[in-house]
């Protein structure tokens, strides 16, 4: 259905024009009586058997929505029953900013892709709580954070931490995004003293909350394999919680789109089929190299339950979807639990 009829209609639309089109069609129609309940049914798909445990939350199932769909935490009540375990809202910065400017965001439909130069466009941190105050879901939420363009790389400590404190209260967890690749040498940040500081930081702050949340943080596929070693030093020194794998890359080997349309777009974070490959070796390196010792989230290319299985093979405890979301529908997420039940019981 979505695939015959509903992927053709958003797909005539600019993509970023489509995406608040089909985000204002869901808030609407959720808004009919009987409707939410009538989706749920359609979509959701529970076992206490896809239940999961990990950094001290209980996660519904494995299959969550990625950072940047619901930047601004508007419409994951709505998302929550399409059946996903769990949503990451953000990228939210300290102060709103519009981002880069439009268009910014292009299909590859011949490479099942996306390529994106939002540049972390959202109202704020202080503008999201009042929306995470309306939960009316029980699934976990995430929050993903980052600094704001016009704060220099220098001040970058001071604009996380004034998200942590100010969403402490209204997430579920956190995640550190230095691995933007829109956002003005932000990927700088995922240099180790940097980071040892950032996170030894918010480790800190988090002993002195009521309730301590999980920190991970979410790495480039674009590391190498040194880089990858020193994130598994970070995660051993400072002992976060966990990392999320991959965001999108920067790189454009092996696309069939034509030469010129990629050159036309230029900069950007590719997402979706092309990037399935990387982002499973890149949590393959993680787990192996670091004997399992840390939660890995999985995400970058998953479109089927098999794509899912082979993250979660390579290592990942959980998955995430935002593109293959986009090209394959909400059924997706149902299809991905089925398999993982059926396969691991
Ligand atoms: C349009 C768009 C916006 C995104 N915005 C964010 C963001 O704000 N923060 C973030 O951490 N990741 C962001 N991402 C990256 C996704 O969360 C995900 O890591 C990446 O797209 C790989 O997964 P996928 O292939 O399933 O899309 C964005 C991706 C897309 C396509």
């Amino acid at each position: 259905m979505y695939k015959l009829f509903i992927k053709p209609l958003f797909f005539l639309m600019p993509p970023e024009r489509a995406h608040y089109f089909a985000t204002g069609c869901l808030t609407f129609l959720s808004s009919i009586p009987g409707f939410p309940a009538l989706i749920r049914s359609i979509y959701s798909f529970n076992h206490q058997k896809l239940e999961r445990e990990l950094f001290g939350l209980t996660f519904k199932n494995p299959v969550g929505l990625a950072a940047g769909f619901d930047k601004d935490a508007r419409w994951f009540n709505q998302l929550a029953n399409l059946g996903f375990g769990f949503i990451e809202i953000g990228t939210l910065t300290p102060k709103a900013q519009i981002g880069n400017p439009q268009p910014r965001l292009f299909r590859i439909t011949e490479d099942n892709g996306l390529i994106n130069q939002m540049g972390f466009n959202n109202l704020g941190a202080e503008d999201a709580i009042k929306r995470l105050k309306n939960r009316k879901t029980n699934i976990i939420i995430g929050g993903n954070i980052g600094k704001n363009t016009a704060t220099s790389n220098d001040d970058a400590l001071t604009d996380y931490i004034f998200n942590f404190n100010t969403l402490h209260d209204y997430v579920d967890y956190f995640v550190v995004n230095v691995s933007c690749p829109n956002v003005k040498d932000l990927t700088k940040l995922q240099d180790t003293p940097f980071l040892l500081n950032l996170l030894g930081d918010l480790k800190h702050i988090n002993t002195t909350k009521d309730k301590p949340k999980p920190i991970l943080l979410k790495i480039a596929p674009d590391l190498n394999n040194s880089q990858l070693d020193e994130v598994i030093e970070i995660v051993a020194q400072t002992k976060i919680d966990g990392i999320i794998a991959t965001n999108t890359t920067t790189s454009r080997e092996n696309l069939k789109t034509d030469n010129k349309t990629i050159t036309k777009i230029a900069n950007g974070g590719l997402s979706g089929k092309p990037l399935t490959h990387r982002s499973t070796e890149v949590i393959k390196y993680l787990a192996e190299k670091s004997n399992k010792a840390f939660p890995i989230i999985g995400v970058g290319g998953i479109y089927s339950p098999e794509d899912a299985i082979e993250k979660l093979e390579a290592g990942a405890d959980l998955v995430q979807i935002y593109t293959g979301f986009i090209y394959e529908g909400p059924g997706l997420i149902k299809k991905i639990n089925k398999a993982i039940l059926e396969k691991y019981g």
